[in-house]
């Protein structure tokens, strides 16, 4: 780690080190101007009357999202979000941290990507990291969930600290990704801002592109609220000078997994994993050094979609102050 690094993480670690996490209730809750501005799509992005809440649609002219107005160096990042309902394949709502506006050619991410699906089947969720640019090791992993997520509002989070990252759905882990001396670079270490973003992803979020955006069916709306960005604020210019949040009841932030948390998280990747990179044989021949082979697992993934999502895809995202264009294309 060079000192750049080890800077951030002394002064930033100080502010996120509680352990255990069941409710996050006394964050505060940032309304949408406080947190976040407009990044595309500008008639396509409604904020509601109580500047709490927002919405993000897409039709034939153009997707639509929202970008944080500070950098990010480790935190606890959240937002309720309700998915466009009915017919959606094609259709990509994302929330994630990226910084491909600032580091071009090194850039890190951490992903939550929902993937659009034909009408009566569910929505599936998609994790992801890159590191340092590593962008041709995906680390996709895909899931099912236990409720409609267009039937109302649930929380997403993402925390990340110096050695772990970890994704929640409402008060569920649902994935921990540790930091490991193998990955080198390819853990995110550099800050980030957060998107929210809403696009056609026709060639390749359902099925690997089999099924397109329809847009009959437009607009397909998203909803935000409950937006939480508890970190370290990064200084765009000077990316060496931040400030910390600091909370009055420090309890409320996660830190890392609990046991009973961790059983939950085991149990719903059993009943709800449907794509794990680390199981892919054709993109990987010899999975990434992280992964930890379980032949139950396995056996129990071959039965889902076999479309692997290929690799050497370009991962870019626009411009933070480029606004005509479509910010995201992902794997
Ligand atoms: C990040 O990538 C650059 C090359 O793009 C490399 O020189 C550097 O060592 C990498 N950093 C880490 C921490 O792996």
């Amino acid at each position: 780690m060079d000192s750049f690094h080890m800077m951030f993480v002394m002064l930033c670690s100080v502010f996120v080190v509680v352990h255990g996490f069941s409710r996050n209730d006394d964050l505060p809750i940032l309304s949408f101007d406080e947190g976040y501005s407009k990044l595309f799509g500008d008639d396509n992005l409604m904020v509601f009357d109580d500047r709490k809440s927002v919405q993000l649609s897409l039709d034939e002219r153009t997707g639509s999202g929202f970008v944080s107005q500070d950098l990010y160096f480790h935190g606890f990042f959240s937002a309720s979000i309700k998915l466009p309902a009915d017919y959606t394949a094609g259709v990509v709502v994302a929330f994630y941290m990226s910084n491909g506006d600032i580091f071009e050619k090194n850039h890190d991410e951490i992903d939550f990507e929902f993937l659009g699906n034909i009408r009566g089947k569910e929505w599936r969720i998609q994790t992801n990291i890159y590191g340092n640019g590593s962008t041709v090791v995906g680390r996709e992993e895909r899931y099912g969930l236990w409720f409609d997520p267009t039937d109302d509002f649930h929380r997403y989070s993402i925390l990340w600290t110096h050695t772990h990252i970890i994704f929640y759905v409402d008060d569920v882990a649902i994935r921990e990704i540790k930091r490991t001396e193998s990955m080198g670079g390819d853990f995110p270490s550099k800050p980030m801002t957060l998107y929210a973003t809403i696009w056609d992803a026709s060639e390749w979020a359902t099925n690997g592109g089999k099924y397109k955006v329809n847009y009959k069916y437009a607009p397909y709306i998203a909803e935000f609220s409950n937006f939480i960005l508890h970190g370290c604020a990064v200084d765009p210019i000077e990316l060496t000078s931040f400030k910390c949040e600091t909370t009055p009841n420090l309890n409320t932030v996660p830190t890392g997994i609990t046991p009973s948390q961790r059983a939950k998280m085991e149990s719903f990747r059993k009943k709800h994993m449907q794509y794990s990179y680390c199981y892919d044989k054709i993109r990987y021949k010899t999975p990434p050094s992280e992964c930890v082979f379980n032949p139950k697992e396995a056996k129990r993934l071959k039965k889902f979609d076999p479309v692997t999502f290929g690799s050497g895809h370009n991962h870019h995202h626009g411009k933070r102050y480029r606004r005509s264009r479509s910010p995201t294309q992902s794997i």
